[in-house]
């Protein structure tokens, strides 16, 4: 057994840890024989430090092992897992879940919520009156058995080792350290059961990756420490400069959801999770090519067959069985409507993710701290993409508010936040790479 201190000066003098130290740090955390500061210590020497691939994978497994893991043995396979990095307007598990679930994907996954401006699937969902986030494992294998769908809330038995280390990252300035978001993540999907995962790496003002070149290393410590730890895993990058698809704000988002499943195959949030659920459906040999899987998931949406998922997973989870066909008027909705019109005319060139996604936290729709209660009926739908065309006095957004007031300000707030030009503009690629 390695003391806390030893384990903190082998990263604070730059040695490699050997895989029984990783796991004896693991196990500390979780028996709390290592206190919060000599964990915090060990974070800031990894983080100033680093470290490397074969330490990651340890401490990956390590932490997936650190509770319990979801045992879907008795399920039909492929048993397949999709995760975001988190993006403005992001609702595409809500698509692609029931999408899965309709193509023969067993689709079991455990989701977050929002911090900060990117929004979380769990809080999207806590928008549906009776919608129950909080399943106990053996209720979401129950559930997936029968349905072939089932999503829950973090729970505090899976990768608890990841839940202490996250608390104190948030809160010693760590968080953004490659080694140890790429060790976090996939720590909770081992431990959450799936063998294929796709994961969705955002990359733009919206995202925690900025740039294009923060993207590329994140999906490539993704695929190497995934791949090692046994993961089948196909990795996006994929654009948050602009939002994805019309609508930011939780009940907003579910409304999206709904109207892309009842068809829209060509919108954003469609083409996006077709492209997740196809590459699914081709690494877990579902399927033997990415073209054959597209048209399958084309065909399960323009049939209704994953609409008909989304309600069977629904009403498993508590929502009235009316629930999909009376979305509008069973989602709380901010009560001030406001329609928003652009002031210029030219080529829409930029609408900045970012900015739009902190506008919405501001309207009460996100939270700044993990405590805060969130409203989620506020937000903005934006009716223009980069690369449209702009003509004077068009309609470009509509926002959901509380007052009055916050709506004026709002409107102000997403009019600054579209750039016109004279000339036109190309969008950037939806999918910028595929690993
Ligand atoms: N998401 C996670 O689950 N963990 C991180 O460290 C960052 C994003």
């Amino acid at each position: 057994m390695h003391s806390p201190q030893a384990l903190i000066a082998t990263k604070r003098d730059r040695r490699t840890h050997s895989s029984e130290e990783i796991r004896d740090l693991v196990r500390g955390l979780v028996d709390g024989s290592i206190k919060d500061y000599q964990a915090s210590s060990w974070l800031m020497a990894a983080y100033l430090n680093g470290l490397d691939s074969a330490e990651t994978t340890e401490l990956t497994l390590a932490m997936a092992d650190s509770g319990e893991r979801l045992d879907l043995s008795g399920l039909p396979k492929p048993w397949v897992d999709k995760h975001s990095t988190g993006g403005v307007g992001d609702k595409v598990t809500l698509v692609a879940l029931p999408l899965m679930a309709a193509c023969g994907i067993t689709a079991v996954k455990m989701s977050g919520r929002g911090l900060g401006i990117t929004g979380g699937t769990i809080d999207k969902l806590e928008s549906i009156p009776g919608f129950r986030t909080d399943l106990s494992p053996s209720e979401l294998v129950a559930q997936a058995n029968q349905f072939g769908i089932a999503l829950t809330g973090q729970s505090p038995n899976l990768a608890p080792a990841d839940k202490i280390l996250y608390g104190l990252r948030d809160a010693t300035a760590t968080v953004d350290c490659v080694p140890l978001i790429v060790s976090s993540i996939l720590s909770k999907k081992i431990a959450g059961g799936a063998e294929t995962v796709v994961l969705d790496v955002k990359c733009g003002s919206g995202a925690f990756m900025r740039d294009l070149g923060a993207a590329r290393n994140l999906a490539a410590w993704l695929k190497d420490i995934g791949t090692r730890a046994g993961l089948n895993l196909r990795i996006l990058i994929t654009d948050m400069d602009q939002p994805l698809g019309s609508a930011i704000g939780n009940s907003l988002e579910v409304l999206e959801a709904l109207s892309v499943l009842r068809g829209d195959v060509k919108s954003s949030v469609g083409r996006l999770a077709i492209k997740l659920v196809a590459l699914a459906l081709e690494a877990s040999g579902t399927e033997a090519s990415l073209e054959a899987a597209e048209a399958r998931c084309v065909l399960a949406i323009q049939s209704g067959g994953a609409l008909t998922k989304a309600r069977e997973w629904l009403t498993a989870q508590g929502a009235d069985p009316a629930f999909v066909d009376q979305a509008e008027s069973k989602l709380p909705l901010g009560p001030v409507v406001r329609k928003v019109f652009i002031h210029s005319s030219g080529y829409l060139a930029r609408a900045d993710a970012g900015a739009l996604g902190q506008l919405v936290v501001d309207l009460g729709g996100g939270r700044a701290h993990k405590e805060d209660l969130i409203d989620h009926g506020v937000g903005i739908q934006i009716h223009v993409a980069v690369g449209d065309e702009i003509t004077d006095n068009e309609h470009c957004a509509t926002v959901f508010a509380k007052t009055e007031e916050e709506a004026d300000e709002a409107a102000q707030r997403v009019l600054a936040s579209l750039y016109v030009t004279a000339t036109p503009t190309e969008a950037r690629p939806l999918v910028i790479e595929v690993l």
